[in-house]
């Protein structure tokens, strides 16, 4: 590897164009290759950021110097795109999920170990400055011991139902719900061990065709007795917006997305905006620092990130939030 680490994007839609355009600037990142079965787009993307093209995988996996790729495919491609690029022999940092079955995910966690190549997945919260100064911040005992987290995503509208379709992403559970149930397990070091979980009544309508929700509410029990709740939403229509609260024994953090990324600590001692973590798009600056983590792991530092286990633990959790739900929302009928 030289310098910088040499970056193929794999799938530039809606997110890996976002991706494209985060990274140029990194000092740490060449974007070196743009590759998407769609050639128009590729290109167009290939031509701003001075790339070259591919339209398909296989040549893609034979051009020379490139050290990894980012896979920003639908959902359902990426154990394919993953292989591929197990074959090219390339370092994968791939969207979340990683994949839509938990013990495939776990798969290719073993593959790539096996292979000796790094398979990150994109928990991007995990990187952003307000989330990780949270967490450097639990971990050094600031709020005690984490007893209960409160963790909102809401999108401001709802993507396509094509999209939105549990077939093809996950649905709202596993496609928005894997962030949340990551950060919960993340924060606290607990695993989830059991959940409940409701459907709201539907907005966007369409979304019954493909059997999608558009709000929905989950408790996560977590091992040793500590809950967290969940809501996710797809028509908050102010904007995306995540917010993350967590009460210790000891004190409490607010963890806000918008209106600019920022940590609130309080304590009995101090209740102040955590210094560092005040970030004007945490999105993008969590994506930038995720890929710049990447690109340090891949060079030999030893860095903690989220791998296959973590995408199929918060995958796992998903598809069970999403049944219990299903099964809330057509109770056993009962005497009145
Ligand atoms: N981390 C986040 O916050 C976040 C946000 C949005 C999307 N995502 C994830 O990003 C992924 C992509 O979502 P999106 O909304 O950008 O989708 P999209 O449909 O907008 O883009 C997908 C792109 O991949 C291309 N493509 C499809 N199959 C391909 C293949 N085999 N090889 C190469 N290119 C291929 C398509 O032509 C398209 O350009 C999903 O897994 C989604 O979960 C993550």
């Amino acid at each position: 590897m030289t310098d910088k680490l040499r970056l193929a994007l794999v799938g530039v839609g809606r997110m890996g164009a976002f991706h494209a355009r985060t990274l140029a600037p990194s000092p740490l990142i060449d974007v070196v290759a743009i590759a998407d079965t769609n050639a128009t787009a590729a290109a167009a993307l290939a031509a701003e950021l001075g790339a070259a093209t591919f339209s398909n995988l296989d040549d893609l996996a034979d051009a020379e110097d490139i050290d990894a790729w980012l896979i920003s495919t639908p959902t359902t491609t990426h154990p394919d795109v993953v292989r591929a690029a197990f074959a090219a022999g390339v370092h994968i940092l791939c969207e979340k999920p990683l994949a839509l079955d938990p013990a495939e995910s776990d798969a290719l966690g073993t593959r790539a170990a096996n292979l000796d190549l790094v398979l990150q997945v994109g928990f991007w919260r995990r990187f952003a400055p307000p989330w990780a100064r949270a967490k450097e911040l639990i971990d050094a005992g600031a709020i005690g011991r984490p007893l209960m987290v409160r963790l909102s995503q809401w999108d401001a509208d709802p993507p396509p139902a094509s999209f939105c379709d549990p077939v093809s992403s996950g649905g709202l559970a596993v496609d928005c719900g894997v962030h949340e149930f990551d950060l919960a397990e993340w924060f606290t070091g607990l695993p989830v061990t059991s959940v409940s979980a409701r459907n709201l009544p539907l907005v966007d309508e369409t979304l019954a065709e493909v059997g999608d929700v558009d709000n929905l509410i989950a408790v996560l029990d977590l091992q040793g007795g500590a809950v967290a709740t969940v809501d996710l939403s797809r028509n908050c229509r102010y904007g995306d917006d995540v917010r993350t609260e967590v009460l210790g024994s000891e004190g409490a953090l607010f963890v806000d997305l918008l209106p600019t990324g920022r940590t609130r600590l309080a304590t009995a001692m101090r209740n102040e905006v955590v210094v560092g973590s005040e970030t004007d798009d945490a999105f993008a600056a969590g994506v930038l620092a995720q890929a710049e983590a990447f690109a340090r792991i891949v060079s030999g530092e030893l860095l903690d990130y989220p791998g296959a286990r973590a995408s199929s633990h918060a995958v796992a959790v998903g598809i069970e939030v999403r049944r219990v739900a299903a099964e809330a929302d057509n109770p056993p009928s009962t005497p009145v």
